[in-house]
């Protein structure tokens, strides 16, 4: 294998060097906590990752599919221009309340809306909102091929549908597991790897992104 395995020492050097996690993050985690939503959220070094990634294609305009509790939504709506904005997709009801208080505290509900209901349905109806720069798909994994098909016609040329949990809690090569979720990581990553209408990569931080970029 080419590549340096991560070590629990080298993992804390990135995030110690190259900090994307803050007291407001890390209290959110703990509020989240409080309010029993499962600390399910993209990982501090997969979060500086998608800034500086953000910032460097320019992105102005983000979809999210699946919040939570707002980490991965209020960490990229910071690494967009002020006039940028996060559209979130969150089916829980509980969840999106948390999401919109948490983005006024941060004083980025300017810069972050979310449409509460079922993903698929509502990127249905997001065709006026089109175009956007980045699409972040990490909600209920048998669902996420159909969520990239439909986000495809949203995302501008030369923009990037990205998917967490591409390696699938290191589960993604068994080829024969039938647990649903690492089915659908598995589909997600051969459509995307075989999309004729993107070029993608899959980058080993935090439990994988799996990216394909518009050509
Ligand atoms: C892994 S969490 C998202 C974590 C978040 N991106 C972060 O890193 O802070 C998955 C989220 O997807 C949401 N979800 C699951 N199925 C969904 C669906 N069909 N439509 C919209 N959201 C869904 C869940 O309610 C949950 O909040």
């Amino acid at each position: 294998m080419k590549g340096t395995p991560l070590t629990e020492d080298t993992y804390d050097y990135i995030c110690r060097l190259f900090p994307a996690e803050d007291d407001f993050l890390r209290n959110l985690n703990r509020d989240a906590e409080a309010a029993e939503i499962p600390p399910i959220h993209i990982s501090p070094e997969q979060l500086a990752f998608l800034q500086v990634f953000l910032r460097s294609i320019g992105a102005r305009r983000v979809l999210e599919i699946g919040s939570l509790a707002g980490y991965s939504a209020i960490g990229m709506a910071r690494a967009l221009p002020e006039d940028g904005m996060v559209i979130c997709l969150e089916l829980e009801p509980q969840s999106v309340q948390f999401i919109r208080r948490k983005a006024e505290e941060a004083g980025l509900s300017h810069k972050i809306r979310v449409i509460q209901g079922d993903a698929a349905e509502s990127l249905r109806n997001l065709g006026a909102e089109a175009p956007f720069d980045f699409v972040f798909i990490d909600a209920d994994k048998p669902q996420y091929k159909v969520y990239m098909e439909l986000s495809y016609p949203l995302v501008r040329q030369g923009g990037v549908i990205a998917g967490d949990n591409a390696l699938a809690w290191g589960k993604i090569s068994q080829e024969s597991i039938e647990e649903p979720d690492v089915r659908g990581m598995q589909v997600f990553n051969r459509a995307l790897a075989e999309h004729p209408g993107m070029q993608a990569c899959l980058v080993p931080v935090g439990d994988g992104m799996a990216m394909g970029v518009k050509l």
